[in-house]
């Protein structure tokens, strides 16, 4: 029977040595034995953007990139798209089951009022200017509250936890929606305890001066399954990010702060409303070619495209796609849907898109729907943010309670000059004219 084991020769010494296969990776810190002489630090793994490297034990999230799997919990994201509530898929995501009804009705109840925020939250959204990107707001927000719960900090108390984590889920759409209101300078609306998760968030953006806010059903199913399809993604950027902020044990509305920034950016969460602006800049079907080409000649990326781990389909594009159709039935379809459409046939029949096997990613076909359901772009990446937030609460969760986890702190390879005289400031020479 075979090891499972690596047998490394180091040929500048001629030594071998034997490093377990666990799960199909091997520890790193094993390599740090093999040395030139003792006094050598010994090697470590160099992996830039941790692109081949486990950072965790999980059993959040399965992603099978090659096959585009994806599975909350081991359930198939098809099934629970199809079939949950965003709150019964956020119970599952945290906690590892499904609900039974009663536990269900009490998630529903808890989180339902958990949604208020304090007054003086209104104070601080004041501070922003009228045009203050939304995520800008929703990101400082999150942060704030970690004055308002100065508490979270006991984050070793798992009834601490859970009652912060209650709070954020709960709390996200509120801060969004502010933001929202504060942008268009309309009032704030408060939530509204009979309503779901979803038509809550409707009737906070919405809700003008009708007496109860009544959101369409197809809308709402179509946000709702959004939200569940957005909710976690195993170890992408903004989570690692959580986990890193979250493993010098600081306070997690500052670590969904910093999460939330990671997300914002135009490669990650950033990606929908780019897409969007990418649409608008191509504009016509007939100019989709130029613009191709202008991609394989490395001048602009394809929005929306390519993926770290999926290399065939993104399965949540699929099923975004099909949302699409029915959100457009309502509401009259976006005419960017025919040019993405056209780029998605085109890019799929281009070498250059198959052979680095770029398919469209979540973030391609969202932000259409996003934009008919009456969203600016610049919410689109709040409308991420807000599901995610129980993916990033969940991995902190479970990094927290991780045995073989501490201070999240990689090494790296020093480039820079050693040991240099320091010259009197009249002797020094501007560094401006070597640049
Ligand atoms: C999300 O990690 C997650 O799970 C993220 C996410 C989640 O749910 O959390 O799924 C959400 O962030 C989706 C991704 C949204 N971002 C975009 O749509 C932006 C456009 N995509 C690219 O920036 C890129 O594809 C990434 C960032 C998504 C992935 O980057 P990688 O894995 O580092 O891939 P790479 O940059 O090494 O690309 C490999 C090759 C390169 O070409 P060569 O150097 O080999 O010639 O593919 C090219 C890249 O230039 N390439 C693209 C491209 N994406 C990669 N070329 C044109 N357009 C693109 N979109």
């Amino acid at each position: 029977m075979p090891s499972s084991t690596l047998s490394v020769t180091d040929n500048r010494t001629g030594k071998t040595y034997e490093v377990p296969i666990q799960d199909g990776t091997v520890r790193a810190m094993d390599f740090r034995k093999i040395k030139t002489s003792d006094d050598d630090f010994g090697l470590m793994l160099y992996d830039p953007a941790f692109t081949n490297t486990a950072s965790c034990r999980s059993n959040i999230t399965f992603i099978d990139g090659d096959r585009g799997i994806l599975e909350y919990r081991g359930y198939p994201i098809e099934q629970l798209a199809e079939s949950c509530t965003f709150l019964e898929v956020a119970y599952l995501i945290l906690f590892g089951e499904l609900p039974t009804a009663p536990e269900l009705d009490d998630w529903v109840y808890e989180i339902t009022h958990h949604t208020m925020l304090h007054e003086n939250t209104k104070k601080f959204m004041e501070g922003f200017r009228y045009d203050a990107p939304p995520m800008s707001m929703l990101i400082s927000t999150v942060a704030a509250l970690s004055a308002v719960y100065p508490d979270a900090t006991h984050v070793q108390d798992p009834a601490n936890r859970m009652l912060q984590i209650k709070r954020l889920i709960a709390k996200m759409p509120t801060i969004a929606a502010m933001s929202y209101r504060h942008s268009l300078g309309f009032p704030y609306v408060y939530p509204d305890n009979d309503l779901s998760y979803t038509e809550n968030f409707m009737n906070m953006l919405w809700k003008m001066v009708e007496p109860k806010y009544a959101a369409n059903p197809v809308l709402a199913r179509a946000l709702e399954v959004l939200f569940i399809l957005h909710a976690d993604h195993e170890q992408n950027c903004s989570s690692s990010v959580m986990r890193a902020a979250g493993s010098s044990r600081s306070n997690p509305y500052l670590c969904v702060a910093s999460a939330a920034s990671a997300l914002s950016g135009p490669l990650h969460g950033g990606a929908n409303e780019e897409v969007i602006r990418m649409l608008d800049e191509i504009d016509s079907e007939a100019a989709i070619p130029a613009y191709i080409e202008s991609v394989k000649a490395g001048k602009r990326k394809l929005m929306g495209f390519g993926h770290r781990v999926y290399k065939s389909f993104d399965p949540r594009a699929r099923l975004i796609k099909e949302i699409a159709h029915k959100v457009f039935g309502v509401t009259g379809s976006n005419p960017k849907l025919d040019i993405a459409l056209k780029l998605e046939q085109i890019a799929l029949q281009d070498d250059y898109f198959v052979s680095r096997k770029l398919y469209p990613n979540v973030d391609f076909y969202s932000g259409l729907i996003y934009q008919a359901i009456g969203f600016k772009p610049e919410m689109f990446t709040v409308l991420f943010a807000i599901p995610r937030t129980v993916g990033w609460l969940t991995q902190w969760q479970e990094m927290i309670s991780d045995p073989e986890q501490k201070i999240s702190r990689p090494r790296q390879i020093y480039t820079g000059a050693r040991q240099r005289p320091l010259p009197p400031i009249a002797k020094r020479e501007s560094a401006a004219s070597g640049a």
